[in-house]
């Protein structure tokens, strides 16, 4: 970008819109200009902070007028923390944008005839919708403009969430509004407890300090978990530390604990100590339990996740005597969940540990007609797998956001299932995969779900049919 156009301030820009990612668009002498902090509808003055020959990106510094469409933010924490930042936007706004974004994204990139997209299903709960959130502790707390000038001494210790882009920073969280209780009670108590007892907040630049992340998993049966991260092996802290949680929150169906001395804060190689109660909780949906482990995924939003997997299995359009494969099946929710109605159902991951999960799901149901094989999908599903297992009638897949190897689209256009249901959390590369899949298949229904209400985060359904 030029000189002339770095820290450069446009005045009197009217955004017009929400594009993909949820930036909001304005247009400047032809230009796209990209901007944040803003809403459709504003009026507001722009610094420019990157420019290409395109487009130019900023942030609104000055409102002339606020869109009617804006509403009061809820969480005290709206416009620092990274979480929610789409709570300005009234609820029924932000699920026109997200319809918007996924026609937007089949008109630019998938370039495919498209039926009219169904209006998006809305989570039936716009906050504490999640039931797993992961919390730092820091010794360098995030300080606000205002606190740093007030030329007050702060608390420096912190336990909250990440600033965008800033490892080191944590805000400090009092209240978040995404997961129910016992979440912030177990957060604001643990923090007071250690602050009293003079227990040590980590140092993320220098990497010492004994306690380190909490974990919460809630879920809809009442069970939950807590998981404890300490960056330092001192077995007094730690009885200390996991001693208070025991006798305050006796509630807690499992307590954990991690003694994690690498660099980074992942724990899927590291030993999970089991403090009190049962090493893993429970959720359930339509009668089928689901076992969730320390290390294991489940979809965040559990109420949503529900409705995700009837219209997959809508979608699926199931009779019993179907072969159903479940590509990127994680702990093979979507497997178990659809398998009563399916002759019978090959679910396929990368993750090893994952699939030991699905095959302990199906196990615990008295599921018996489901196969899962661990390994790359660009190397498990191939010509040969085909030929040694029933060919699909129905491929369910669900991708992460980069999408499917291009290897995996054209393993399913060479096994032509008459039907394919592609679930995904980014529609600008599943618009991309079905370009490529259009081919053999023409698109039937799209279904978009919201998962993540207070975010631009879009979940999308679509059904693909074999032509003819
Ligand atoms: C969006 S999640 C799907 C989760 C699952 N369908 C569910 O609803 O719980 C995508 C899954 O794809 C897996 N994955 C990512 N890349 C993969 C690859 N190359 N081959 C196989 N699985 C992969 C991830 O481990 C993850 O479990």
């Amino acid at each position: 970008m030029s000189r002339k156009m770095k820290n450069k301030v446009i005045h009197n820009l009217r955004i017009e819109r929400i594009a993909a990612e949820g930036k909001c668009v304005a247009h400047h002498e032809g230009k796209v200009v990209f901007v944040q902090n803003a809403a459709p509808g504003d009026l507001v003055d722009v610094r420019i902070n990157r420019g290409k020959s395109s487009f130019m990106e900023g942030e609104a510094i000055h409102f002339h007028e606020y869109s009617k469409d804006r509403v009061e933010p809820f969480c005290g924490h709206f416009g620092i923390c990274g979480g929610c930042k789409w709570q300005h936007i009234h609820y029924d706004l932000q699920m026109d944008y997200k319809r918007q974004q996924v026609v937007d994204q089949f008109t630019r990139i998938g370039k495919v005839p498209i039926p009219e997209v169904n209006p998006i299903i809305g989570s039936a709960q716009t906050q504490y919708y999640r039931n797993k959130l992961d919390f730092t502790f820091s010794n360098s707390r995030w300080l606000t403009r205002e606190e740093i000038n007030s030329g007050k001494a702060f608390e420096r210790n912190a336990l909250g969430f990440h600033i965008p882009k800033m490892f080191d920073k944590i805000i400090d969280i009092e209240h978040c509004y995404l997961q129910s209780e016992p979440s912030n009670e177990v957060r604001n108590n643990l923090k007071e407890f250690a602050l009293n007892e003079g227990l040590s907040f980590y140092d993320l630049r220098n990497q010492v300090g004994l306690l380190r992340n909490l974990i919460i998993r809630t879920t809809s049966t009442g069970e939950s978990m807590v998981i404890v991260q300490f960056g330092e092996d001192d077995p007094e802290g730690i009885e200390k530390v996991m001693a208070f949680l025991h006798e305050k929150f006796p509630s807690l169906t499992s307590l954990l604990y991690i003694i994690n001395l690498k660099k980074n804060e992942t724990f899927h190689d590291q030993v999970i100590v089991t403090y009190a109660g049962k090493d893993y909780i429970e959720e359930e949906m339509e009668g089928l339990k689901f076992r969730i482990g320390p290390k294991s995924f489940y979809q965040t939003n559990s109420l949503q996740a529900f409705e995700l997997y009837k219209v997959a299995r809508e979608y699926a359009g199931l009779t019993g005597e179907e072969v159903v494969y479940d590509l990127y099946t994680g702990t093979g929710t979507i497997a178990n969940f659809i398998a009563k109605q399916a002759k019978e159902v090959i679910g396929i991951e990368y993750v090893e540990a994952a699939i030991e999960d699905a095959k302990l799901n199906s196990k615990i149901n008295n599921i018996h007609n489901t196969r899962f094989y661990a390994g790359d999908m660009k190397d498990i599903l191939t010509p040969a797998f085909a030929s040694k297992h029933p060919k699909p009638d129905v491929v369910i897949t669900d991708p992460p956001r980069a999408g499917m190897h291009e290897d995996v689209v054209k393993m399913l256009l060479q096994l032509a299932a008459p039907v394919i249901v592609y679930v995904s959390c980014n529609p600008a590369t599943q618009a991309r995969d079905i370009a490529l899949l259009a081919e053999k298949y023409q698109v039937e229904k799209i279904q978009p779900v919201d998962m993540f209400p207070q975010t631009y985060h879009v979940e999308n359904v679509v059904r693909l049919r074999l032509k003819p």
